[in-house]
């Protein structure tokens, strides 16, 4: 079976609920941008691609299934009005605002065209929206034969081990993912010793999403905590000898600096103390020229509930009831929580920018320069 987050035909949207994984696989039917606002919202759908993925292609499946208007202006001026409305569900993953912004342009070029009417402006999105399903999964592809390359080259050749952090495979995106379609690429090669998979409190995208992932794919994996990781990276074992941590992004700045999940500035941080090369995979659409440095990136701050409580099936030491679903509460009542769901590495800590074109690394300054990067492949 191959895992699919996002099942799209013209008029029909289903999206995988993240939140009922591992334990259930259970898909939710998207019929309009309201109900797709909602599944980023509830984080049913989540990763910076996957985001970007589901809210286009659900108004496609409102535009499809409902006659809006049969005048070019006016859908045109629906579809913009629902793809700001859609931009304001999640705001640190830029995938979302870029997609939105490529799809304005797109709607706004054919309502201008001569023989224009309100279908042709609809059917004008929908082909966009539906080709940025098709696109995402050859850019992670890319992503993962290069990621896989440069690490073992890095590495001197043989096998590798590595560590990821969070969930950045095929639930995350349109399918096979961005670093953990590296380390399906190494796997593939037979270069993959082992990967390790950071459980990612507070959400636990890491040991319910990843490692989901990882078992599904036979991959050889471990769990560890994300406290955990340093001690793992002092480790010199054959198979715990880590070559590098590979991770995702939800928006790169232009100087490099990265905001992914929250825990990836510990992890790069025990990188370079450790002598481990710290990589971060992402397709071009996660690069933002228009923030500066980390210091442009908004961090989207979640319920503390997240942190709080635990969601899941009931286990009764032999058996887990999928029918008896409890919320538990672990911690203190009272406590005051922050719950930032993203940080920002700083540039100075990250070895290379894993692309669908190649891996970009710093310049003889010891800086990235993704603007000078990005320009030289147009
Ligand atoms: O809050 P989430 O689960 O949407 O956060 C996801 C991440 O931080 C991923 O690492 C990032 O979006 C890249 S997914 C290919």
């Amino acid at each position: 079976m191959v895992l699919e987050a996002i099942r799209y035909k013209p008029g029909s949207l289903h999206i995988l609920n993240q939140l009922k994984l591992p334990h259930q696989e259970e898909y939710d039917e998207i019929r309009s941008a309201e109900d797709g606002w909602h599944a980023i919202k509830d984080m049913r759908t989540r990763g910076a691609p996957a985001i970007a993925i589901v809210a286009a292609l659900s108004l496609a499946v409102e535009l499809t299934n409902n006659n809006t208007s049969d005048k070019a202006d006016e859908v045109a001026a629906f579809i913009l009005e629902k793809l700001d409305y859609l931009v304001t569900s999640r705001p640190t993953a830029v995938n979302l605002a870029d997609a939105a912004g490529k799809l304005k342009k797109i709607v706004e070029t054919a309502a201008k065209a001569n023989d224009s009417d309100g279908a042709s402006v609809s059917k004008a999105y929908c082909d966009a929206a539906a080709q940025m399903l098709i696109a995402d999964v050859a850019d992670n592809q890319g992503i993962g034969k290069y990621g896989a390359e440069w690490i073992s080259k890095a590495a001197g050749g043989g096998q590798v081990s590595v560590l990821t952090h969070c969930n950045t495979g095929s639930l995350a995106t349109a399918g096979y993912g961005t670093a953990l379609g590296v380390i399906r690429s190494l796997h593939a090669n037979g270069s993959l010793k082992h990967a390790f998979c950071t459980e990612t409190r507070p959400y636990n995208q890491g040991s319910r999403l990843t490692a989901f992932e990882l078992v599904h794919d036979k991959i050889p994996a471990t769990l560890v905590t994300d406290s955990m990781a340093s001690a793992l990276l002092r480790l010199k074992g054959p198979s715990e000898r880590i070559a590098a941590i590979v991770v995702g992004a939800d928006r790169v700045a232009a100087n490099g600096d990265t905001a992914n999940k929250i825990g990836t500035y510990q992890l790069a941080v025990t990188a370079k103390y450790h002598g481990v090369k710290f990589l971060v995979a992402a397709p071009r659409t996660t690069i933002d020229l228009k923030s500066k440095s980390g210091a442009d990136i908004v961090i989207e701050e979640r319920p503390g509930k997240e942190m709080t409580f635990l969601k899941g099936p009931r286990f009764d030491g032999v058996d887990l009831d999928l029918s008896q679903v409890e919320t538990i509460s672990i911690a203190a009542k009272g406590i005051d929580v922050w719950n930032p769901s993203f940080d920002v590495t700083p540039a100075e800590l990250i070895d290379g920018i894993i692309t669908e074109i190649g891996v970009f690394e710093k310049g003889a300054n010891g800086s990235f320069d993704l603007t000078a990067a990005l320009e030289a492949h147009n």
